[in-house]
């Protein structure tokens, strides 16, 4: 197996206000600082996005943004750029099925953001996962497919490489009810890498970190990080846990 640096990233969604922000981020940076091992990136809300990249400054503690436009500027309004986003942070969620669900984000869209986060030095986290209907109706793996090749599509191999897929099922964001390793080990080795090996090459599926995401707790981080294809997580609601995140970081240092 290709040696991938793991990686945990903490999405705070709609949580935190500068002042709450700064007080997580002092709660937890020692025990982050802690494992080097594993690449920790902390995505909080656009307004905090600036603090909380200062209090990192000499940390190798990165920075992420949550979303962002695919235009450099312009008459859009409430949006926030790629150039904005990229003076601050070094990583951007694209696609969460909170924003597909929520605010209408189609394949099309997801594409033009990895692909405008990509020109401007960002690295997307390609967020992918079917929903409790598609899943019961066995359509796990062509939604999974579909979403992750769309996104992807008009990218070289190395540009693919450098980039981080979360599969996310949707029934499992928020709820209390992860995926069991296994569950996700089989979609990420048998269908992400798969599509990936099929559309850029054996070498690239390798290279490309995948994490599992989906009420990732400290008490069951170990059991996805033990999977052969899963590289780190997208972690919610214990991203907000001062405690529990550096716990399920040092799970990652393997
Ligand atoms: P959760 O959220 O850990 O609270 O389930 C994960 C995510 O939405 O990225």
């Amino acid at each position: 197996m290709a040696q991938r640096m793991p990686l945990v990233a903490g999405n705070w969604k709609m949580h935190k206000t500068v002042e709450e922000a700064r007080h997580l981020v002092w709660d937890m940076l020692d025990a982050l600082r802690d494992v080097p091992e594993v690449e920790r990136v902390l995505c909080p809300p656009f307004t905090a996005l600036l603090p909380v990249a200062q209090m990192l400054l000499g940390t190798d503690i990165k920075v992420g943004a949550q979303n962002m436009h695919w235009e450099e500027e312009g008459p859009y309004t409430g949006e926030i750029s790629p150039r904005m986003v990229a003076e601050f942070a070094q990583f951007v969620i694209v696609g969460h099925s909170e924003r597909r669900m929520l605010f209408g984000e189609t394949d099309a869209m997801v594409r033009r953001k990895v692909h405008a986060a990509l020109r401007h030095d960002l690295i997307p986290i390609v967020c992918v996962g079917e929903t409790l209907e598609q899943r019961r109706a066995g359509q796990t793996e062509a939604v999974v497919r579909k979403q992750l090749l769309a996104a992807l599509e008009g990218l070289q191999p190395e540009q693919v490489a450098r980039l981080v897929i979360a599969y996310e099922p949707v029934w499992a964001i928020g709820t209390g009810e992860a995926a069991t390793p296994e569950e996700a080990q089989r979609v990420i080795g048998q269908v992400i890498r798969a599509a990936l090996a099929e559309a850029f090459g054996p070498e690239t599926a390798q290279a490309v970190r995948v994490l599992y995401g989906g009420s990732v707790k400290a008490h069951n981080a170990a059991g996805f990080f033990a999977q052969p294809d899963i590289d780190g997580a997208l972690v919610g609601g214990a991203s907000l846990d001062p405690v529990q995140f550096p716990a399920i970081v040092r799970a990652a240092a393997r």
